[in-house]
């Protein structure tokens, strides 16, 4: 099997080629504009394996596809900060919903699928509208929701999105449109993260502890997520890969499936410190950021009984994992 991975330095990216590499008897191309902090480090990796690797812009990616012929395309390139699209939301425009159809027009001429991230974001503010429950360390839904979640039918529409919800969303559509499965991510981590204020906080707050630095949390720090372990992650990818190119599984191609760790993996910013050491009288707060959700998990039964798969890290497992890694990994 033949797998392109946009965004290939990335975290995500990162993972699924070492993983691809791992199982053997694939031929891989990552591209990336290394644009993201730590994806350089990320390349040395891949190059210690043998992982080819392309430095290219996104928009010149669609260029490559009918050399390489790929079997399948894991689209995961992203402008990935929900701030920044704020700030930039025609840059961010450019990237996540230009850059996507692109991939999904060059990909569908040589009938590949295109397997792609997308968010829990594209639920925008109607996740901010349902009942929720306070408790001493997190917030949770009330109702019939709580324990259970989002699941695919929650609507996307009538609500505030952010320039990131709704640019990932024009990115979803096109690749269900033309065949393609959206995932969409809650919360993932693992190795090959690096964390910033504004994406993969487990990782950021991590680097934070381990470097003594103040820890900023933005809003009340009850805010929950399911986390889900990269490992989990790309099981999941793998499966979707293999269905739909060796079992032919046809029904699965223009689906969404929401993707995270589930109830049993919910964390909060409070329960994260604590976990690691840190109590509230400790941190900083300053106000909540736009569109932040304070309750979001999500119903991951579809994807669990489409392609036979689940979450096998526990957060507390992969939390120490992950811990352990950003220690190893200071120069990141
Ligand atoms: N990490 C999460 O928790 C999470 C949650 C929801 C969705 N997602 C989605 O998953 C995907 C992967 O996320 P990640 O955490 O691995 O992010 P990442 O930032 O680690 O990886 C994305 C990679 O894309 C590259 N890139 C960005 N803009 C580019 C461009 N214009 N041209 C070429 N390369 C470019 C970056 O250099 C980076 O290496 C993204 O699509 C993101 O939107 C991630």
């Amino acid at each position: 099997m033949r797998a392109l991975i946009t965004g290939g330095a990335g975290f995500i990216g990162t993972n699924l080629a070492l993983k691809l590499a791992e199982i053997g008897n694939q031929e891989i191309l990552t591209t990336d504009n290394l644009s993201r902090r730590g994806s350089e480090f990320n390349l040395e990796t891949l190059q210690s394996k043998d992982i080819s690797f392309k430095k290219s812009e996104l928009e010149d990616v669609p260029g490559l596809i009918p050399y390489f012929k790929p079997d399948v395309v894991y689209h995961f390139a992203a402008q990935v900060a929900v701030t920044d699209s704020v700030t930039s939301p025609k840059r961010d425009f450019d990237i996540n919903a230009k850059g996507t159809i692109d991939i999904v027009l060059a990909a569908r001429e040589i009938l590949a699928p295109v397997i792609y991230t997308s968010t829990n974001k594209v639920f925008g503010d109607n996740v901010n509208e349902l009942p929720l429950e306070e408790f001493k360390t997190r917030w949770d839904f009330q109702g019939e929701l709580k324990g259970k979640g989002i699941n695919e039918d929650f609507s996307i529409d009538s609500s505030h999105h952010t320039p990131y919800g709704i640019s990932k969303l024009v990115g979803e559509m096109y690749v269900r449109e033309y065949g393609g499965i959206a995932n969409r991510c809650s919360c993932m981590y693992g190795p090959h993260q690096n964390g910033i204020v504004d994406q993969g906080w487990l990782s950021h707050i991590a680097k934070k502890i381990i470097a003594g630095e103040k820890i900023t949390i933005y809003g009340d720090g009850k805010q929950i997520r399911d986390v889900l372990h990269s490992d989990d992650a790309i099981d999941l990818f793998i499966k979707q890969g293999k269905a739909i190119i060796s079992q032919g599984k046809e029904e699965f191609q223009g689906q969404a499936y929401n993707v995270g760790g589930g109830y049993e993996n919910t964390i909060s910013l409070l329960e994260l410190c604590s976990m690691w050491g840190k109590e509230k009288k400790e941190l900083n707060f300053e106000n909540w950021r736009p569109a932040d959700q304070k309750v979001f998990y999500c119903d991951i039964s579809k994807a669990q009984e489409h392609f036979d798969w689940k979450p096998q890290v526990g957060y507390k497992q992969g939390i120490d994992q992950l811990y352990q890694w950003t220690k190893e990994n200071q120069h990141i």
